[in-house]
């Protein structure tokens, strides 16, 4: 069997431009989007047969820190940790429903990793006019995806319609790897220390170990829970209280409850939830 390559062998470095906005023409490209990593541009794309690509260039700076040398070598390191968390994952995956990589990039002044442009945008802005239709067909997707995932003893950590994104076929895409983690022994519980809030599962705030992959599970349950009850989550909704009040189909009602459950133990798993076998 062929040694595994080390991950630096998936990351050019480039020694020919001196700035990423020199080498992709930032300047005049449009933001797709910004968050904890820094901002996704819009490309022209260089290696393939599309004629545009989204670019993803990891600076790790949070709206909140100041411009001190010592807030500059925090965001540094993480930006360099969220980037090659994410090239690890996207190097090992190949899902129609999971975000491939195109190419990874080190430059003088940044990270960055083109990927395929989704022309849909993320979930979160077509949420509101989805049918249920849509809506399951959309979660079943991502659901298959996270399957995937767990059963590669990969945690996605950050499940949430702006990690969604829509194709130009209509497919959804779960992207955004940066807090995924490689748990490669199932039962070793690993305490997860960040995410989204309101997409975070109960037991993660009791400050305890917890299994990571239902954890996961949680948010996945959530995500659906925003595309059919149709309002914002936060960390103070009994998303529960909702399912039960909504007129959903008697097995749409079952999906969520079983991703929903407070208690880890009770919770569905990825693969019952793909195989239809819920608890
Ligand atoms: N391939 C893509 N095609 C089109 N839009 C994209 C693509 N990748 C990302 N985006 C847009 O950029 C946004 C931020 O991307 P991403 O989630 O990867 O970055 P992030 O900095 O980790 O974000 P956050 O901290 O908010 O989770 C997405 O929500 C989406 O709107
Ligand atoms: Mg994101």
């Amino acid at each position: 069997m062929a040694a595994r390559k080390p991950l630096s062998h998936f990351i050019d470095i480039d020694l020919v431009h001196r700035t990423v906005e020199d080498k992709f023409q930032l300047q005049d490209a449009k933001v797709l989007g910004e968050g904890m990593c820094g901002a996704v541009f819009l490309v022209k794309n260089p290696v393939g047969k599309t004629d545009f690509a989204a670019l993803k260039v990891f600076t790790g700076k949070r709206e909140s820190d100041s411009s001190s040398s010592s807030n500059s070598d925090h965001s540094q390191e993480r930006a360099e940790k969220l980037f090659r968390t994410e090239v690890n994952v996207m190097r090992q995956c190949q899902h129609p429903n999971l975000m491939p990589m195109l190419h990874s990039v080190r430059m003088a002044d940044s990270l960055c990793i083109l990927m395929p442009y989704m022309s849909g945008g993320s979930l979160n802005r077509v949420m509101r006019r989805l049918t249920l239709q849509q809506a399951r067909r959309y979660f079943f997707q991502i659901a298959d995806a996270v399957n995937y995932l767990h059963q590669k003893k990969i945690v996605h950590g950050d499940i949430k319609p702006s990690n969604i994104l829509i194709s130009s076929e209509d497919q959804a895409v779960l992207s955004d790897f940066g807090l995924s983690k490689c748990v490669p022994n199932y039962r070793v519980e690993v305490f997860v220390d960040h995410g989204t809030r309101g997409f975070m599962a109960p037991e993660t705030l009791a400050d305890e170990r917890v299994n990571p992959f239902k954890v996961d599970m949680y948010a996945l349950g959530v995500t659906l829970w925003a595309m059919t009850i149709k309002k914002k989550p936060g960390p103070s909704v009994d998303y529960l209280h909702h399912v039960n009040r909504a007129s959903l189909t008697p097995s749409l009602k079952h999906l969520l409850e079983s991703l929903l459950q407070k208690k880890p133990s009770l919770r569905a798993s990825a693969s019952q939830v793909v195989e239809g076998s819920l608890p």
